[in-house]
Parts: structure tokens; C-alpha cells; sequence
């Protein structure tokens, strides 16, 4: 199987399943949970990774996979949006220059996400993790605000959320080795 093709069955993967409610099992509930409490919307985390399950019980592998993939096909469709859509019929310069900023971010992030689902295939978690916390970063160049409002506040809120809750997933499936404290030395 190829990388192409791993992007295709997750795609379909996701599209197909969404409609179908599946209880997760205790343990599954169990992981869920330890993901979706460090997120700033508990209830939003636990529809959005159910929604995704096929299966009863689910591996922290297969729940990783989900959301790594789930975040990369928000980017498109929210750079999709943004091209297709909101830049073209944007109405005032405020928006305008708005949409064109996260159009810069959207396209990083885009691509950072990609590079993710790709040490994903490669079990290369780390540089998963690397990735998706670079996609984090380029999500706060489309800056959005509530005394403004458009349609990329909650796109952008969606994005961040969904990214988060990849990275927490990725975290359980391979804990970051732990920093090394007793050499370092305060720099003032
Ligand atoms: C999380 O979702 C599951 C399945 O939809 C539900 O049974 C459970 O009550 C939810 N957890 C919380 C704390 O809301
Ligand atoms: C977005 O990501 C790139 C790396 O791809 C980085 O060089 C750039 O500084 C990031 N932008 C911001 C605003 O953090």
C-alpha cells in the first residue's frame, strides 16, 4: 500500500463511518477520556472521536490514526472554503485581508498536516507529533476575532481543537521521552 493510497481509505474511511454511532466500549471510553480532558471542549472531543469509531473497542493506534486524519482533511476543506468561498465573496477590506491571512496560515498548515499523516504511515511518531505541533503554530497566523464576526472564528476554533486532540492521541500512542532536568542549567 502506498502513502496515496493509506490518504484514500482513511478519507473514505471517515466519510462512511461518520453516520454510524458505535458505543465505545470501557476501555475505548477509557482513552477517550484521557484524551478529551486535556482539550478546552470536552463534549466537542468526545462526539468528534465516537463519531470516527467503527468498532466497539479501539486501539489508541487506530484512534490516533482517526484523528491525525480527521485534522488533515479539516485543513483542506477549510483552505478549500476559504479559496472557494470566503476570499472570493468577501464584502469589506477588513475581511478580505482576514481571509487572505489564513489562506497563507491554512496552506502551512495544510501541508504540515500532510507531512504528519506521513510519519504516521511511517510510525514515526515523533515526527508526527513535530509536525502537527508546527500545524498548531501556522493555525494562529489566521488570526480571527469574536468582535469581528466571520465564518473562520469557529473554522479556526474547529481546526485547533481537532489538531489538539491529534497531538493528545499521538502523545498516549508514544510518550515524549522524559526532559532531561538534572544537567540543564538556568540560563538568566
Ligand atoms: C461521551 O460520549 C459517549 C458516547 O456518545 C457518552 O456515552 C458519554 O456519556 C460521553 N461522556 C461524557 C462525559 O459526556
Ligand atoms: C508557520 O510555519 C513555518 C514553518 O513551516 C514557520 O517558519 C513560520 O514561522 C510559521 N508562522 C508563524 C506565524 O508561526
Amino acid at each position: 500500500m502506498t502513502f496515496v493510497h493509506l490518504l484514500v481509505s482513511l478519507l473514505i474511511c471517515i466519510t462512511f463511518t461518520s453516520s454510524i454511532s458505535v458505543v465505545p466500549d470501557p476501555s475505548t471510553q477509557d482513552l477517550i477520556n484521557r484524551i478529551c480532558k486535556q482539550t478546552i471542549d470536552f463534549q466537542f472531543c468526545n462526539k468528534t472521536i465516537t463519531s470516527q469509531l467503527i468498532r466497539r473497542r479501539t486501539s489508541i493506534k487506530t484512534i490516533a490514526k482517526l484523528t491525525a486524519a480527521k485534522a488533515w482533511i479539516n485543513a483542506i476543506e477549510t483552505l478549500d472554503n476559504i479559496e472557494g468561498s470566503l476570499l472570493p465573496k468577501a464584502k469589506d477590506r477588513r475581511s478580505k485581508e482576514e481571509f487572505a491571512a489564513c489562506r497563507k496560515a491554512y496552506r502551512l498548515v495544510d501541508a504540515h498536516l500532510d507531512n504528519a499523516l506521513k510519519y504516521l504511515y511511517l510510525k514515526d511518531y515523533r515526527f508526527m507529533r513535530a509536525y502537527q505541533a508546527l500545524a498548531l503554530v501556522n493555525i494562529s497566523m489566521c488570526r480571527t476575532s469574536f468582535f469581528h464576526p466571520t465564518p473562520m472564528v469557529y473554522a479556526n476554533w474547529n481546526m485547533r481543537i481537532l489538531t489538539d486532540i491529534a497531538i493528545y492521541a499521538g502523545k498516549i500512542l508514544a510518550p515524549p521521552p522524559p526532559l532531561r532536568t538534572k544537567t540543564k542549567k538556568k540560563t538568566p
